[in-house]
């Protein structure tokens, strides 16, 4: 706590960023180390335009797509076990600012940068295959068209290398 006041008066001349303090923000949610937030965490540029959104049935279908992987993912065998200790809560809120933010539907990113978020998560390309396949199942059962799910994906493929360790 103390340490976050520190940051956070060190940062002061820099409005833009806050310091998280989740627990006092978002109930529910297990605190986390505190950091700087920022949209450039999200790990890419956002599309411009409002096509993808469009795409994503807005930002209804991105929290369906959002709550669908994060199920899958808990659900399936080769994943389970990763996701199961760890705070839903949280990720299911951050992973849906995420998407938003890349797909321009007007949301800021609150969350940790990708090599934060995974430091501690030992995760392999394997992994990251499976996430994948369930996030290509989750935008087929919300219909979205192969062509912007491809898009969309050619955004995150980049964060493969910040998120695995090999
Ligand atoms: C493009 C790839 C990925 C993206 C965009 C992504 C996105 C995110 C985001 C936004 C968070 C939350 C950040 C925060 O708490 O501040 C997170 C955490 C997490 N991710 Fe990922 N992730 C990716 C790859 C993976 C993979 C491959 C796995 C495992 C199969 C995974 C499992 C997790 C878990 C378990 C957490 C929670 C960690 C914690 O609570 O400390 N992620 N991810």
């Amino acid at each position: 706590m103390i340490q976050a006041l520190i940051l956070a008066a060190a940062l002061s001349t820099a409005p833009a960023f806050t310091v998280e303090h989740p627990s006092a923000t978002h109930p529910g949610e297990e605190e986390v180390e505190a950091y700087v937030q920022a949209d450039a965490n999200a790990g890419t540029r956002p599309f411009a335009g409002d096509a993808m959104l469009k795409a994503f049935h807005g930002q209804a279908g991105i929290g369906r797509v959002v709550d669908e992987v994060v199920d899958r993912s808990l659900a399936d065998p080769r994943t389970a076990e990763i996701f199961h200790s760890q705070d839903m809560v949280r990720l299911r809120r951050t992973l849906r600012e995420q998407f938003c933010y890349i797909l321009d539907g007007g949301c800021r990113y609150s969350g940790r940068d990708m090599k934060a978020a995974h430091k501690d998560l030992g995760l392999q390309n394997a992994d990251f295959n499976a996430l994948v396949e369930n996030l290509q199942l989750a935008m087929d059962h919300e219909k979205i068209g192969f062509r912007d799910q491809n898009r969309f994906l050619a955004k995150l493929a980049p964060m493969q290398r910040q998120t695995v360790e090999r």
